[in-house]
Formats: C-alpha cells, structure tokens, sequence
C-alpha cells in the first residue's frame, strides 16, 4: 500500500476543513481530503451566514446570552465564550483578507435570524454566504505547494494504537485506489450526519462516516440526540428540498396555514423565535390539518430587494413553478443540523491524543441542545483556529507511521451498492417517521430493535466500500435513537410526547463510546 506522510491529515473540506487546511499550512505539510469535491459541503449550501457581534447595538454579551438561551441549559459556557469573543476576531481577519461580505451604504449589512436579539448575521452575495466564504478560503488552498488535494477520498480507519492518532487508510473510489496518510495531527472536519434522514437540507454524503470512524477509534461521542430541524425548506411533494433561509423571516416573511391564518400566533409564538419552536408549531398544525406543508407569505415585501438578497433562493423556487416575490412559497420542516458530535475541549482536541475534531462533526459543547442560528460557521473558524493553535506542540514529535501496515487491502464490491441503497433508505425513513421532530418510548424501542436487526443480518466487512459504508450507517442511526430513548425529557431540540417538560434531572449530557455503556 502507498503510503504518503503529511504533518497535518485533514479529513473534509467544508469551512472547517479549508480554514484548518490554510491555517496549517503555516506550520507544515498539509494533506486535505474530501469524499467528494469542494462544492458538496454543508458549509458550501449555508444561505443565512456567519453570526458575529460587530454591529452599533451588538456586544459579545448579547451574543452570548442568545447563544445560552438558545442551547436550554446545556452549553459549555467556556466554549460559548470564546466564541462569541474570537469570533469577532476571526471575522475581523477574514475581512482584512478581502472576503466581501454585504454591505448598506458601505457598513456591512447584518440580517436578523431566530433567537437572536440583535442584527448579526453577516452575509455575502444575499444568500450564498456559505458559497462565498467557501470559495474566498479556496484561493488560499490552490497553488498552495504545502497542501495537497485528495478529492473522491473516503477515509475509512483512523490509524489508532495507544490511544493515539497517526492517520488514516484511504481510498480513491475514481482510481480504486487504497493508500496510508499518515500524519502527526489528524483533524476531522467532515460535517454532520442529517441526511441519513430522509427529508434534510444537507448534501446526500452527509450522514455521519467522519463521525464513525471517530467513534471506531474509541473517541467520546455526545449529544446526538438533538438534531435540529430547520423550519423552512422548499416542499417539493418528494424526497428533495432546499433550504428556505430563517433571514427570510428576519426580513418579514410570515408562515400561514392554507386558509392564510397565522397558525404561530394562535400558540403566541412568533416566526422568529428559536427553530426548535417553530418546527415544532409546523408539525403540529400539520398533524391538525392533515396537509403536507404550510407556506412563508412575502408578497408585502419590497420585491427587488427580496430578489436581491434572495437571488439563489428566488432562482430555486422558479424551478418549481414559484414566484417568491408573489406566491405563497410551500413549506415543511427537514432534518438540518447535528448539534452533537464527537466530544473535544475548547481547544478542539479528542480524548485521542494527536486527534482533533472541528465543525459540526465535532461538539464543543457551544450549542449545548439546540445552535442558534448562524452559530456554526463562526464556530468552524473560531475552533479551527484553537485546534492549530493547540497542535502546534504536538506536531513537534513525529508519530510512528509506519505501524498497522497489516490491515487488509480495501476494495469495492459493486454488488454491494444496491444493499447499501436499500439500507440507507429504510433507515432514512425509520428515523424521519420515529426519531424526527417529536419523539417518543414506544417508536424509539421498536426503531432501535429495527437497527439491531439491520445489524445483525448484515455480514460486517469493514474493508469493503460498501459495507463500511452501512456499519457506519447503522452505527449512526443507533447512537441518535439510543441517546433519544435516554434522554427522558424535552429540551433543545430533542422533543418527546411522553415526556414533554423539561426536567433538570436531565441536566446532563449524554456520552456514548464504543464498547461501553452509555454515560448519563
Ligand atoms: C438559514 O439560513 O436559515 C440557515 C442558517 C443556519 O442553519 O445557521
């Protein structure tokens, strides 16, 4: 097997990813490795943008206090901190770089999202933030000769011995090609896991395998039950949406029922209030009126500059027939955020030496049981930021590279694509049906014994593309519904009919680790 060595492995290439990529090349090698290409990321699709308190009226504080009300009791308050605080100054330094971001009579132009007291939202080209910012840390990637690009690269072992990191096992699933990089820092970067529902805003490759490999390798994982549902995506009456941008509604968009009602007022609620809440309202009117969507009224709005700020949003909608400017926009709630992830401390590192985790894939404990919106691009820069900072020791002793050379060759069985399909689609749709916006004992036993059953008729080959690729699935799928089951309480966003209040003996988070019993 080839073997290539890198100072730094870094797996993803999201916000997360690209930024620790060009923070790293500072310090050394660079080897930087998507499944897929640059376009597919999370961090790619974001539309609202990068929260940060740089406005007149703003201060860290306010920030700060959103964020905590936001996260319902469950938020590193230390993180929070250094987030709303560093935060600032990341966005500062990315502004001294030269990324634009939009501006009114030449002040940057902060929108308003759910749960945030204040104007901070900075956007860029209306709303294709995460595009924009994407692409403005990319020309700091290309023609940079210490990185080195892996595009089509799944990662499917972490090199592991001692409880330490150097590296992973690859493969080009292009060229069928398996090689080692190895590396004396290894950061995972690789995102959530929301499209292992069947209705998510995130690209198809979002379900959760930087996740599992971590949780492999014996690393803590936390807090996966709180998937967060985003309120408004595009209904389209099949599998496929996009998402319909909360700074919408921070412009005055208003949600109605299809008698026109206001169906949030009736519960006292407002369309800004965190998207926990307003996902919640949106299930249960439609569970009252048996339809399939609701809508977001605009047609009060100034139509240019909803055209303007709004330009992908618009273009998307005139595929389907829609006028956003005009007609009522259909809408439903859809999987979108994975609040938990792999446990690390403030400065992004694991309970693996040599192993750091940044973005969603990792749960520094800043989001607590719900993130408030427009949180988790401010959190890639500002965490990936502390993980080079805090490596820079460690990537002063070489790792030993060269052990478990002995792992078997990986291939690909092509007869097992259409397994993995079928796999993937049952456990979309049990957990869309069981483990979504409201939850509860009954669904939660019966889908985690579907799970085991999934697995136990599942002959394990973790050296095959396929097969790797549907224990990581079902390991997934497992650790959301399990900590769902425990979590005998409501908060965040982690709903559950039998258990509908929150209840502060719950005040704790959950950990999972492979080969042990859950910690609660
Ligand atoms: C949105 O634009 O509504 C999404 C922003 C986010 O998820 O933070």
């Amino acid at each position: 097997m080839d073997n290539f060595h890198f100072d730094y492995v870094i797996i993803g290439a999201g916000l997360s990813g690209l930024y620790s990529a060009y923070l790293a090349s500072k310090y050394g090698t660079v080897a930087l490795i998507t499944k897929t290409i640059f376009e597919i990321s999370n961090s790619y699709l974001a539309q609202g943008g990068i929260a940060a308190a740089l406005g007149k009226d703003d201060s860290p504080e306010l920030h700060f206090e959103d964020t905590i009300k936001a996260g319902a009791g469950l938020c590193n308050k230390e993180a929070v901190n250094i987030l709303v605080v560093e935060g600032r100054e990341r966005v500062k330094e990315l502004i001294e770089l030269g990324m634009q971001f939009d501006k009114d009579n030449n002040e940057i132009s902060f929108g308003l999202e759910g749960g945030h007291s204040r104007k901070r939202v900075l956007h860029a080209s209306g709303d294709a933030t995460g595009r924009e910012v994407v692409n403005f840390v990319l020309k700091f990637i290309y023609d940079n000769n210490r990185i080195k690009i892996f595009e089509n690269t799944l990662i499917y072992k972490l090199i592991i011995k001692n409880n330490e990191c150097s590296g992973a096992y690859a493969y080009n699933h292009v060229d069928n090609k398996g090689f080692l990089v190895t590396g004396n820092v290894t950061i995972l970067a690789t995102g959530g896991a929301s499209a292992i529902y069947s209705l998510s805003t995130n690209p198809h490759t979002s379900i959760g395998e930087g996740l599992y490999l971590a949780y492999d390798a014996g690393a803590i994982i936390e807090s996966m039950e709180f998937i967060q549902f985003h309120p408004t995506t595009f209904y389209t009456g099949t599998d496929e949406t996009f998402l319909i941008s909360e700074a919408l509604r921070g412009e005055g968009a208003i949600l109605v029922n299809s008698n026109g009602e206001r169906f949030l007022l009736e519960k006292n609620l407002t369309e800004l209030d965190t998207r926990d809440i307003v996902s919640e309202a949106i299930f249960e009117e439609l569970k009252k009126t048996g339809e399939s969507k609701v809508y977001l009224k605009l047609d009060h709005l100034d139509k240019n500059k909803i055209k303007n700020r709004f330009s992908y949003i618009y273009q998307e909608a005139l595929k389907y027939g829609i006028d956003i400017t005009k007609d009522l926009v259909p809408v439903t709630p859809a999987a979108h955020y994975m609040v938990g992830g792999i446990k690390t401390g403030v400065n992004a590192e694991t309970n693996i030496f040599r192993l750091y985790a940044v973005g969603e894939v990792a749960s520094t404990g800043v989001h607590g049981a719900n993130r408030l919106a427009s949180n988790s691009l401010l959190e890639c820069l500002v965490f990936s930021k502390r993980a080079i900072d805090h490596s820079l020791n460690v990537i002063k002793k070489n790792a030993d590279r060269f052990f478990q050379q002995t792992h078997p060759e990986f291939r690909i069985d092509n007869n097992m694509k259409e397994y993995f399909i079928e796999v993937r689609n049952k456990i979309a749709k049990l957990l869309w049906n069981n483990v979504g916006i409201l939850r509860n004992k009954n669904d939660l036993m019966i889908i985690l014994n579907e799970i085991d059953n999934i697995s136990n008729n599942f002959l394990h080959d973790d050296s095959e593309y396929y097969s790797s690729r549907i224990i990581s699935l079902i390991n997934v799928a497992r650790m959301i519904t399990l900590s769902a089951l425990l979590r005998e309480e409501s908060r965040g966003c982690h709903k559950r009919i039998d258990y509908p209040s929150t209840d502060d003996r719950f005040k704790q988070i959950i950990l999972l680790q492979k080969n042990k019993e859950p910690e609660f």
